[in-house]
């Protein structure tokens, strides 16, 4: 049977580049918004995960240094729904866990392993040996040694000033917890801080996370 073609047809769409590109665009950007927008306004992806609060001074001191030093450029902190993933590092990420991360670190690239959930996996005695040379403790290992480190004290860090910045982004921190802020960086270097950081690593969203895997399919 054939049927004459005027008008708005497929046959005109597929047949005129420039309309099939304008409806192209209209349709994935639809698609695209109805997929994004839902996520502005659901609990999961807007609240912390039940048990993550605000870095504390030192673990924040300790995540910019990680940021000063590329860590993002080799490790990744994104746990993804894959069985695989999940069974070498524990429960996958929320989007929850990271409600506080301002600038996020999920990154992209794994030369080392995902960071997601390293916090408690370790010492901090070896954590220390490990940032001073990786290759004392793992002898293949390519990352690069930071022994300097342990040498920059934090004490006059202007952890007050970041904070306050993070405040106005929404992290809820309190006058208090601002003007205590320093007293915890006391006799503290740059090391110390990035094991604070690190042994805090997925910890406090783990409970959650290993609930919604329970519940999930994996
Ligand atoms: C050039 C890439 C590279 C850079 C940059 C790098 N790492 Fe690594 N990292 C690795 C590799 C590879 C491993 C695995 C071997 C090992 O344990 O040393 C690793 C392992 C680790 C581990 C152990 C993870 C586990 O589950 O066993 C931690 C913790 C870690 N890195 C932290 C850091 C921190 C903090 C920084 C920044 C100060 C950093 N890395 C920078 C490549 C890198």
């Amino acid at each position: 049977m054939t049927k004459k073609s005027t008008g708005f047809s497929h046959k005109m769409i597929e047949t005129n580049v420039g309309l099939l590109i304008i409806l192209s665009i209209a349709v994935i950007s639809f698609a695209g918004l109805a997929q994004i927008v839902p996520l502005f306004f659901q609990h999961s992806t807007t609240q912390p995960t039940p048990g993550v609060e605000p870095y504390e001074p030192l673990n924040l001191i300790g995540r910019d240094v990680y940021i000063r030093e590329g860590c993002v450029g080799c490790h990744s902190q994104q746990i993804r729904m894959l069985s695989s993933e999940v069974q070498r590092y524990g429960p996958y990420s929320l989007a929850g866990e990271s409600r506080y991360d301002h600038p996020f670190l999920w990154g992209s690239k794994r030369t080392g392993p995902d960071l997601a959930r390293v916090g408690k996996r370790y010492s901090d005695d070896w954590h220390r040996v490990h940032l001073r040379n990786p290759r004392d403790v793992v002898q293949e290992s390519n990352m690069p040694a930071y022994p300097w480190l342990q040498h920059n004290s934090v004490e006059n860090e202007n952890v007050q000033d970041r904070m306050k910045v993070l405040r106005t982004l929404g992290v809820p921190y309190t006058d208090e917890q601002i003007d205590k802020a320093p007293e915890q960086l006391k006799g503290k270097t740059e090391e110390d801080a990035l094991i604070a950081y690190l042994q805090g690593l997925g910890v406090a969203g783990r409970a959650a996370a290993a609930k919604a895997v329970a519940e999930g399919e994996l």
